[in-house]
């Protein structure tokens, strides 16, 4: 596992991955977003965005260990981002950050941070119609 992802445990934990804690939903985010991946699991992101920043990003999921790391992931790698580095998150970073994502899993990032971007788009749009 790459040290520079604080709370998250190995995915060699299986399913037994403990609940990360920024694995809940906001009840009034500046932008959030809601994707049922071709797995059938779901991922939802919500962000806090001040100045062109995200300052809090958490997620939630319906789905597996690697779809908890995965989403926590990218809520981590989101956090304290300008927006335009938020768009440069890839999947890549996230299997990057735990070296690999076991069990065929990479499709989990993908989700992960397609629901991320969709929630920066929601957030765009809200923003230019004011
Ligand atoms: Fe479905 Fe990970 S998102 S297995």
């Amino acid at each position: 596992m790459n040290e520079k992802i604080d709370g998250n445990q190995p995915m060699e934990a299986g399913d037994h991955l403990p609940v990360p804690d920024n694995m809940r939903r906001m009840n009034d985010p500046d932008g959030s977003a809601f994707i049922k991946g071709i797995c059938g699991d779901s991922m939802e992101m919500y962000l806090i965005i001040k100045d062109d920043r995200v300052v809090e990003a958490t997620f939630f999921t319906d789905g597996c260990s690697a779809s908890r790391a995965c989403g926590s992931t990218a809520a981590r790698l989101a956090s304290g981002k300008s927006l335009k580095d938020v768009l440069r998150i890839s999947p890549a970073d996230i299997i990057d950050a735990w070296g690999e994502i076991p069990g065929g899993n990479v499709h989990c990032a993908i989700l992960a941070v397609s629901t991320l971007h969709k929630a920066l788009a929601d957030f765009l749009i809200r923003a230019q119609r004011g």
